[in-house]
């Protein structure tokens, strides 16, 4: 298959993230790649170089780093109730930011839940789910997730 010159598909990328941006009033840098089907909401901030894989979710209050790659599937939170009595455990609705620092890797199907900061250089496994910040340069694996490996 014949392959696009590296211009061209800049340049298709930096206008579909226009539109995107447009769209849904998210920050999308020109240089980031936000693949078909991911969903970003307006208040979000996607930083330069990061890419975006198809079925995310990227919540209101979002901040992602540059040199990020996030997996298909992955779920970005911010959003939350207190709980409530009986009749509605979903109570009054809270919002607080989550931020992805720069270099991070999103394994597959992994979630961060609301007011998590992922540190810079972190890897979070396929499937984790994130309930308190990290520190950085390491591998996050599990529910809840633990640092199970320092990187260099
Ligand atoms: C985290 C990951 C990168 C592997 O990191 P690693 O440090 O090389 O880990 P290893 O394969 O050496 O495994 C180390 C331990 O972590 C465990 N582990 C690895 N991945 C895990 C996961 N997703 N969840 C829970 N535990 C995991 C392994 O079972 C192993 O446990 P053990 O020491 O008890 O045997 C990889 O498992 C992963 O999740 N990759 C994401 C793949 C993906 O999302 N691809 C989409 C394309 S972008």
């Amino acid at each position: 298959m014949k392959r696009l010159p590296p211009t061209l598909v800049a340049r298709v990328r930096t206008a579909s993230n226009r539109v995107r941006s447009r769209a849904t009033g998210a920050d999308i840098h020109p240089t980031a790649w936000v693949k078909a089907g991911a969903w970003i909401e307006k208040g979000a901030v996607i930083g330069a170089y990061t890419f975006v894989n198809r079925r995310v979710e990227i919540d209101n209050g979002t901040t992602v780093g540059e040199h990020v790659a996030i997996a298909p599937g992955v779920r970005i939170v911010t959003a939350s109730h207190e709980l409530g009595p009986a009749r509605q455990r979903a109570g009054k609705f809270s919002m607080t930011p989550v931020t992805i620092g720069d270099g991070c890797w999103l394994g597959a199907g992994c979630t961060i839940l609301p007011g998590v900061d992922v540190a810079p250089g972190c890897v979070v496994a396929a499937g984790a789910v994130v309930t308190k910040s990290t520190e950085p340069n390491g591998v996050y694996a599990g529910i809840p997730a633990q640092r199970i490996r320092d990187l260099g």
